[in-house]
């Protein structure tokens, strides 16, 4: 029997590049969604939901790019229960070799009455409608009940089986705002098996928000309900609390097969490789004590725990720091090493870099290690994340020169930018080294984006370590995290908060479609 036609069989359906970017402050470029892919496909997701093409030029790009480049995963795109959103949804999943159309309606009464301001019969028209709609485009069609879960139960029912009717094989039941509780929400799948009379043509999806920080335990009991897609996001990005996050619920999965007998096709190894590159991408770090990504999840410090391990690391451990791509942090690379030893551990740390990528990241090792002794693997990543995932950024900094201390009051800074292929100097001064620096940014690149926050983190231990600065900018209600790292805090600063700056520009050319709460 195929993986696919094993009624246990769990499909993994991955929204962190469309629900995930939702989240405030999270936004991605073009270059970016397109490692994410890959990263994603390498690791065996069975469906990649890329983005929203009604919502912007940019989402439309990263679908169509992403479409033309990702062979084994399904690529997704979203779309409102409109024929001008699955349109635009059909044209940029075109190139996709397996492409499913995603399109979601409301269906609970405070929805429909406040938001879509229609009458229930109207949306179940709708459903019908635009899935058969979505289906004049492809095979593959998921229809979404938003807020499945505070949805009339005869209504929803209905629904759902007039969305089967027309044609959806995947009927996801989400619970958009993070209400609903495990046993409750196992009732509303029964019912849901039990009441719908051709809900057997169709896969139940869950798609769980973690308003309660249930968004796991919620899809976990779905799954032992009978639903058979589970939609997530890596490190549980999504909108407001966020999503249900993959790492956990594969690796629940996996680790307690024993009291859930399902299984997935995710390579649990390059859990911690997606976890990372999402977390650079976004600037969202992952919270040290966050299951099975965070930094403390396989850490053992009380004396107690430490003699344990030693003796049997099965004592405090039920999953190894192996399994799920967790290399243990050595000192490896140093001046001397070379770029064969460094590309090797650029690809134990999962990177695969192309040459010019492989090219830059190993310039950057170099000047590393010149200033400093111990290079980390923490450090290489941080490098690269910093460096090589950015190379189609508009804003990018060339030189930054700051004068301060008690001799140089008020504190200068001299800057160089490369705006749009331009480079562009000033200098200016401020209340202290870094606001010298960011005042020189607004003089060569004006902006209303105003600093929420300006947080500075060391790398590794050592007053050697590389620092890394987050910076938080706001523009007109859009937030956008940036991060950038080096051994010169204020070098980080500018690189931070110019990040932050290429990010609202893409962020910029995105307008939220109206009706689309999650
Ligand atoms: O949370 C939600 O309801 C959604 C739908 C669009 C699936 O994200
Ligand atoms: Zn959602």
């Amino acid at each position: 029997m195929s993986a696919r036609s094993d009624k246990n069989r769990i499909t993994i359906f991955d929204t962190t590049m469309r629900d995930g970017e939702q989240s405030p402050g999270a936004s991605m470029n073009l270059d970016e969604k397109l490692r994410i892919a890959e990263v994603l496909e390498g690791m065996g997701v069975d469906v990649i939901e890329a983005g929203f093409p009604i919502a912007s030029d940019g989402d439309f790009e990263a679908v169509n790019e992403i479409a033309k480049v990702v062979k084994n995963s399904t690529v997704c795109g979203l779309a409102r229960a409109t024929k001008i959103d699955i349109n635009r949804c059909a044209d940029a999943l075109k190139p996709a070799k397996r492409s499913r159309i995603h399109t979601f309606i409301a269906t609970s009464p405070i929805h429909m009455k406040h938001k879509l301001q229609m009458e229930p019969e109207d949306v179940l028209a709708q459903v019908t409608e635009s899935v058969t709609h979505a289906r004049s485009f492809v095979d593959d069609v998921e229809w979404s009940a938003e807020d499945a879960t505070r949805s009339e139960h005869d209504f929803l029912c209905r629904c759902v089986e007039a969305a089967i009717k027309a044609g959806a094989g995947t009927v996801n039941i989400p619970d958009t705002v993070g209400y609903t509780v495990p046993q409750e929400f196992i009732e509303l799948i029964n019912m849901l098996r039990d009441r719908v009379p051709n809900i057997d043509k169709a896969v139940i999806s869950v798609h769980c928000h973690n308003d309660l920080g249930l968004g796991v335990a919620n899809s976990l009991a779905a799954v032992g309900a009978g639903a058979r897609q589970v939609e997530c996001t890596i490190n549980g990005l999504g909108e407001r609390a966020g999503n249900a996050s993959l790492e956990e619920v594969v690796m629940a999965l996996r680790t307690r097969n024993d009291a859930m007998p399902y299984t997935t096709g995710i390579k649990t190894e390059d859990i911690m490789k997606a976890s990372r590159l999402v977390s650079g991408v976004t600037g969202f770090a992952v919270q040290p004590n966050k299951a099975i990504v965070g930094a403390n999840a396989f850490a053992h410090e009380a004396g107690i725990h430490q003699d344990g391990m030693l003796k049997h690391s099965g004592t405090y451990e039920i999953m190894t720091p192996e399994s799920v791509g967790l290399t243990e942090s050595k000192l490896v690379l140093g001046k001397h090493s070379g770029r064969h030893a460094f590309i090797e551990k650029l690809r134990d740390l999962g990177y695969d870099l192309g040459d010019n990528a492989a090219q830059i990241a190993f310039k950057r090792f170099k000047d590393l290690a010149d200033l400093k002794k111990d290079v980390f693997d923490e450090d290489i990543i941080a490098l690269v994340d910093d460096e090589v995932v950015r190379t189609n950024d508009r804003i990018r900094v060339v030189e930054l020169e700051v004068l301060c201390g008690t001799k140089h009051q008020p504190p200068k800074a001299e800057l160089e930018l490369e705006i749009d292929g331009e480079v562009k100097s000033c200098k200016g001064s401020g209340d202290g080294p870094v606001d010298a620096a960011f005042n020189c940014i607004q003089e060569l690149f004006p902006h209303k984006a105003r600093l929420q926050l300006y947080q500075v983190h060391a790398v590794t231990g050592g007053t050697d370590a590389q620092a890394e600065v987050t910076v938080r900018l706001e523009e007109d209600g859009r937030t956008v995290n940036g991060r950038g790292a080096d051994t010169d805090t204020m070098v980080a600063s500018v690189k931070a908060y110019v990040n932050a700056l290429n990010k609202l520009l893409v962020k910029r050319q995105k307008t939220a479609p109206e009706a689309l709460s999650a």
